[in-house]
């Protein structure tokens, strides 16, 4: 789908996962006309398919959010310390970090203390690992719905993802990038809030538009669901 909800110019993207979602985001954000720069932890050598595929340029973690406006960081949670440090020296001024990343301490994370014992959000925990504000987005979004969902603005199907940052410029910047790719967006306020979209709660994997959104962050509660417990 090619359509643009609105003109917006070309931004420098830097997207770290190229799994299922940023796999994904690569495929839209360069079909929008982005230029986008995708890394997985393997090497650039291992995303030639995905390169000539898109049109996005294969580069290693490092590089990644080189002149980036936009630095999406899609990987396993776990894998989050991993991410080398200087992660995003040369990105543009203001840039702003997407965190798609979910905790799934039984099937994949195993358990991770701080957001276990002291209780800090998946986002916040990850925000502090990376050394950088994020703004949670895509978190609870079926990644083939990235490819198969988007509509026009005004249309009446269209979804809506929840967006949560205490940086309102960033959290600006990533909800126009989301309602350009074709959905719309509530604003779920800050990163401390952010549990109200987490694994487990009622907008998680959400397929509805803003008002079903708006009822469903609302009606999350704070605890855990044993599933989602370490
Ligand atoms: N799948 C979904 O529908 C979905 C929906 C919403 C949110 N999420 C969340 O979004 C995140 C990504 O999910 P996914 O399903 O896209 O994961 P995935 O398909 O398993 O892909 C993970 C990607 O991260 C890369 N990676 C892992 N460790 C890395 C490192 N240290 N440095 C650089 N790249 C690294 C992997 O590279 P290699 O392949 O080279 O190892 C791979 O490209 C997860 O936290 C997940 O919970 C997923």
């Amino acid at each position: 789908m090619r359509f643009r909800t609105h003109w917006s110019a070309p931004m420098k993207i830097g997207i770290i996962g190229a799994g299922n979602i940023g796999g994904n985001l690569t495929r839209r954000l360069t079909a929008l006309g982005h230029q986008v720069s995708v890394a997985n932890s393997r090497g650039p050598q291992t995303l030639t398919a995905l390169a000539q595929e898109t049109g996005a340029t294969p580069v290693t973690v490092a590089e990644a959010a080189r002149g980036a406006e936009v630095v999406v960081v899609t990987v396993p949670l776990k894998n989050v310390p991993d991410l080398p440090s200087g992660l995003f020296d040369g990105a543009a001024d203001g840039f702003a970090v997407i965190d798609t990343c979910n905790y799934y301490p039984q099937r994949r994370d195993g358990r991770i203390a701080g957001i276990e014992d002291e209780g800090l959000t998946e986002s916040r925990w990850t925000e502090g690992r990376l050394g950088h504000p994020v703004v949670k987005a895509f978190n609870g979004t079926f990644a083939e719905d990235i490819l198969s969902k988007p509509l026009p603005a005004g249309s009446p199907d269209r979804m809506a993802l929840p967006v949560a940052a205490d940086d309102e410029a960033a959290k600006k910047v990533v909800r126009a990038l989301i309602d350009e790719l074709g959905f719309d967006t509530v604003d779920a306020g800050g990163l401390d809030d952010s549990w109200r979209q987490q694994p487990g709660t009622p907008v998680y994997g959400l397929r509805a538009g803003v008002d079903a959104v708006v009822k469903a962050l609302a009606e999350a509660s704070p605890e855990r669901t044993a599933e989602f417990r370490g």
